[in-house]
């Protein structure tokens, strides 16, 4: 059973889908494994560390293949770069299918079977390998650590001989996995921290957190199935932009981070509401990657508006903590690995009726075999 694990090609992608504890953990699940050379430089991993913890180091991502039983990736590989894999072998990731159906078929071409990390489902048995979750915990840590960093004042109330310094006022609209630690780490650097969301349980768990829930009372709960947020009616976007609107000219910093599944990001934030805030104040959005929840962002790039708004909108942010993302989304794997193994053969022993399989698996035996992905 070999495990291969090509660089990543992606423009701006820092992290690795192994590192030399996953190494050691699929070596012992039976695997041998084997590591482009480079593939965790971006990620402070030299190849000498996967060497010792027992992977063999290959000078090309071909090489690194070539034969391999499963691919190892953070984002969607070419079907060039897995077509020297054995027929069938699974090729794990964030294959980030939808817009993109025509590659996934070209990876079906390549007789691969690709599984799409992100389509995991959130159900308890699932949470170790929910790399939504690994990753978008650390990207809401790193949102406040940028704006912390755009933000020309202190964030905690400090009492000095010189006099007192205000705490800086945080708001963070969205409050599912992100959020909450976007909160969490807002309080810990001494901020007075405001939230938003759309579903009414996120209440609770914002004010746990000690932050304040601001909602507005014609908006009941907008929860869709799986956990996740559906789309408000106009009526409820209007009644949620009036809220927002007051509240936000009261800000420091917002960190948004809403998202709907399937849909562009909701626009949360508009021209007029970055207007009305101070100079210096500064918006963190999440959402850039996926269009952004504020009409102002420029997706990979921090601006300054004219009135002196900092807009960060860094795409990739996990992959601005690379070592401590690629930690976790290796886990992640391994964890989900973990499941498909036979522990006494030391062979890969897929259950395709596992609903963990059924909700990722995207192609296999040459078709795209997943229910939402359709080729045009
Ligand atoms: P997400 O990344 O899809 O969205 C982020 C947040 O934006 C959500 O809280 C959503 O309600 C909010 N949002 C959407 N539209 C909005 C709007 N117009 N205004 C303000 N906020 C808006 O969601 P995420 O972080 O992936 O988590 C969604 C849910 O899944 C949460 O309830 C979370 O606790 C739950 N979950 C459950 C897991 C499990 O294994 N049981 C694992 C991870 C998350």
């Amino acid at each position: 059973m070999k495990v291969a694990v090509a660089r990543e090609r992606a423009e701006g992608e820092t992290r690795g889908a192994a590192t030399p504890e996953t190494v050691a953990k699929l070596i012992a699940l039976g695997a041998s494994v084997t590591i482009e050379t480079g593939a965790g430089t971006l990620a402070r991993i030299p190849d000498e560390d996967y060497a010792r913890a027992g992977a063999t180091i290959a000078p090309t991502a071909e090489a690194a293949v070539s034969g391999a039983d499963i691919v190892l990736a953070v984002r969607r590989p070419a079907a060039a770069t897995v077509s020297g894999a054995a027929k069938g072998a699974l090729v794990i990731g964030t294959l980030d299918p939808y817009g993109n159906e025509a590659d996934i078929a070209a990876l079906a071409g390549a007789g691969v079977t690709a599984v799409a990390m992100e389509f995991m489902p959130r159900i308890t048995r699932a949470q170790v390998m929910d790399v939504l979750s690994s990753q978008a915990n650390l990207a809401g840590y790193q949102a406040v650590i940028d704006a912390a960093v755009a933000f020309d004042r202190a964030f905690p109330m400090m009492m000095t001989a010189a006099g007192t310094v205000r705490p800086a006022k945080v708001f963070v609209m969205g409050a599912g996995v992100a959020g909450l630690q976007a909160i969490a780490t807002a309080k810990r650097l001494g901020a007075v921290v405001s939230a938003t969301d759309v579903r009414a349980a996120a209440g609770e768990q914002v004010e746990s957190l000690g932050a304040k829930f601001i909602m507005t009372d014609a908006l009941k709960d907008a929860s869709g199935s799986g956990g996740y947020a559906r789309e408000l009616t106009d009526a409820e976007k209007a009644a949620q932009a009036e809220l927002t609107a007051s509240h936000i000219a009261k800000q420091d910093v917002v960190i948004t981070t809403a998202l709907i599944p399937g849909r562009p990001a909701p626009k949360l934030v508009t021209r007029a509401m970055v207007e009305s805030m101070l100079p210096g104040s500064v918006i963190v959005d999440l959402a850039a990657e996926r269009g952004g929840n504020v009409e102002l962002t420029q997706p990979g790039q921090v601006v300054t508006t004219p009135n002196a708004v900092t807009i960060v909108g860094y795409t990739n942010v996990p992959g601005r903590l690379a070592t401590s993302a690629s930690q976790l989304y290796a886990r992640n794997l391994v964890a989900f690995l973990d499941t498909l193994i036979d522990k006494k053969e030391r062979q890969l022993a897929i259950n395709w009726d596992d609903e963990l399989v059924k909700a990722t698996v995207l192609t296999r035996d040459g078709a795209i075999v997943h229910p939402n992905i359709k080729v045009a």
